[in-house]
């Protein structure tokens, strides 16, 4: 039997989508899957005390002045300390360097409260209100040097409904965030997918 597959996790806030990946893999969902550490560039992360709660290896990288390619080399560093496997960004809200994205080819993960490639950035539940999609959604996705715009792993709809409003809506959203991103971990360790061009399929058992 091969090892557990080790995860690093980068989070900047509340990290439920952290939690929810532990509890997956707490749960049994995510056998080939353990956490090697919890990263965050903010100190105060909710999501990092979570980390500590649950015995995690739990570290706070902020970057205090430096450059990006500076900070994302103490975090790369990190991650290479903890032999992680497959990196997942889980409410991570900096943009990565095009080294941080090269030093990891296809071992990144994010996640991201829209269906992409519909509003990428900022507050995407608040744009897709103001656009008046009537489904909205989640995306799972690789991480390439482009903002939110790597290959899509999976994608979880919703309905947005007349009397929405954006808490709502991201409510309802992070629900499916929290099934979407055990899933497409799943999909990726289980060495069944593969990249063909932009899509992600299933290797062919024949
Ligand atoms: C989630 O909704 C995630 O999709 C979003 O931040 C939230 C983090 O929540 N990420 C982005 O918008 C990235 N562009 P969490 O800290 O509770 O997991």
């Amino acid at each position: 039997m091969s090892a557990r597959k080790r995860l690093g996790i980068l989070l900047s806030g509340r990290g439920s989508n952290f939690v929810a990946i532990a509890d997956a893999i707490s749960g049994g969902k995510l056998p080939g899957a353990e956490i090697a550490v919890v990263i965050s560039n903010k100190a105060d992360a909710p999501g990092l005390a979570a980390a500590r709660e649950r015995g995690l290896n739990a570290v706070a990288i902020e970057a205090g002045g430096r450059k990006r390619a500076e900070h994302d080399a103490a975090i790369i560093a990190c991650l290479r300390e903890h032999s992680v496997d497959l990196i997942c960004l889980a409410g991570y809200m900096r943009l990565l360097s095009p080294e941080f994205v090269s030093s990891f080819p296809q071992r990144i993960l994010n996640i991201h409260p829209s269906l992409l490639p519909a509003f990428p950035g900022l507050d995407a539940q608040r744009q897709s209100l103001a656009y008046g999609v009537k489904v909205a959604g989640c995306t799972v996705h690789f991480v390439d040097e482009q903002l939110d715009h790597g290959v899509i792993i999976l994608q979880k709809t919703v309905p947005v409904v007349d009397t929405d409003d954006e808490h709502t809506l991201a409510a309802r959203i992070l629900e499916q965030e929290h099934v979407a991103y055990a899933e497409a971990i799943a999909r990726v360790l289980s060495n069944k997918y593969r990249i063909v061009g932009r899509r992600y399929l299933p290797v062919s058992e024949t």
